[in-house]
């Protein structure tokens, strides 16, 4: 198939990127890089030992999205590209909403204008909001989202289901996302946030490559097993595989929802403790007040991917932490 993959120059999307291309499709990159990496496709490229076609540009450019779905003659899309730093988000709503929302909108006129109806969107877990029983499953309700990246992923999620009311031809699949972390193994590419990493997984490996010098555990007396927040953190290639699979599933019309996440709840101390044991690296953390908006723990119900789409995360936490460190210690600077 040839895909149309927005994003795929940053960390979840260039992983799928190199999935597609090792199962025989083509790809098509639309990326305006502003925390993406040309380099990492390069990287990609080289993996897979075959090419792509790149172009640095904005989703919200429909002129370009035109230009790419006439050249290329598109089947399907898989839409990465968005901003996702939920501090940042709070301070420039706008930028936010008009990059995740509008763009949203863009690609899917443009789509329709040239008929591409196979959408795989990269939703988050976010949009079951504060409140919601644990494990999240897809027949909750969305709830009442902390900040405006989650209301953005909540409301693209609302507008790809009213589209898909209007147009049947529609097949849309919004895949929640856990907490994504990981490299592939090769260690060639991997995350590479720009300034201070906000995520957990970033920050232990940059304090244990040298870049920063303690974490900041954000509150030690949550109402669970250790003090610590707990988070269900999956393998970023089993994320990668289920993007291929949901593009195979975006062949039948409908709205189709699926948490991807592994199912299991990990705390912050537990990480930092597999962290230190798969590496061999000490990790200097301190205590420190809760970060505004975090919720105690909550994990994913991960039994529709299972049954409908034959998906399971299948990489444990070592292996996730093993394969951050290759990356991390292979790239101590990042691309
Ligand atoms: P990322 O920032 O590494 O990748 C996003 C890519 O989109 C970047 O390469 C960026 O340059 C590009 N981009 C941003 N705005 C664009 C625009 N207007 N036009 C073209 N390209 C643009 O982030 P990621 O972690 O790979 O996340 C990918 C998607 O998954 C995002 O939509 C994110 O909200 C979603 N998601 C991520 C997580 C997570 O924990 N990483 C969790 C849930 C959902
Ligand atoms: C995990 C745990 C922190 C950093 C966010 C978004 C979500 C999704 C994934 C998408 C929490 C703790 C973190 C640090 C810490 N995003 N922590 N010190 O908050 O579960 O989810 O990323 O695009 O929408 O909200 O992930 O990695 O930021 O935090 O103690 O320096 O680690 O408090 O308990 P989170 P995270």
């Amino acid at each position: 198939m040839r895909v149309l993959v927005t994003g795929g120059a940053g960390y979840i999307g260039s992983h799928a990127v190199l999935e597609l291309l090792e199962a025989g499709h083509q790809v098509v990159v639309l990326d305006n890089l502003c925390n993406g990496s040309a380099e990492a496709l390069t990287r990609v490229e080289s993996l897979a030992g075959k090419p792509l076609a790149f172009c640095q540009g904005d989703v919200r450019d429909r002129a370009l999205l035109d230009a790419l779905f006439a050249d290329h003659a598109i089947e399907a899309v898989m839409h990465f590209a968005g901003l996702k730093a939920v501090g940042e988000s709070v301070e420039r709503p706008l930028a936010y909403y008009d990059n995740n929302v509008h763009g949203t909108l863009v690609l899917c006129q443009a789509m329709a204008a040239a008929g591409v109806y196979r959408l795989v969107f990269s939703s988050s877990a976010t949009v079951y909001g504060a409140g919601a029983p644990v494990p999240y499953v897809e027949t909750l309700p969305r709830g009442t989202t902390a900040n405006p990246y989650g209301t953005s992923k909540a409301m693209v999620e609302t507008l790809l289901e009213d589209l898909q009311v209007a147009d049947p031809r529609w097949s849309v699949v919004l895949l929640r996302y856990f907490n994504p972390i990981g490299a592939h193994p090769s260690g060639r590419i991997g995350e590479d946030p720009r300034g201070i990493p906000n995520n957990l997984m970033p920050f232990i490996s940059q304090v244990a490559v040298g870049r920063r010098e303690a974490l900041e555990i954000f509150g030690s007396d949550y109402p669970t097993r250790d003090g610590t927040c707990e988070r269900d953190y999956l393998h970023v290639v089993d994320l990668a595989q289920g993007h291929l699979l949901a593009l195979e599933r975006a062949g039948s019309p409908g709205v189709h929802v699926y948490n991807l996440g592994s199912g299991r709840a990990c705390s912050v101390l537990k990480m930092v403790e597999t962290f230190q044991r798969v590496t061999g690296r000490a990790v200097a953390y301190r205590f420190a007040s809760r970060r505004a908006g975090d919720l105690p723990a909550f994990w994913a119900d991960a039994g529709k991917a299972e049954r409908e789409l034959g998906w399971k995360a299948r990489r444990g936490l070592d292996e996730m932490v093993a394969d951050t460190w290759r990356w991390q210690s292979a790239n101590p600077e990042g691309y």
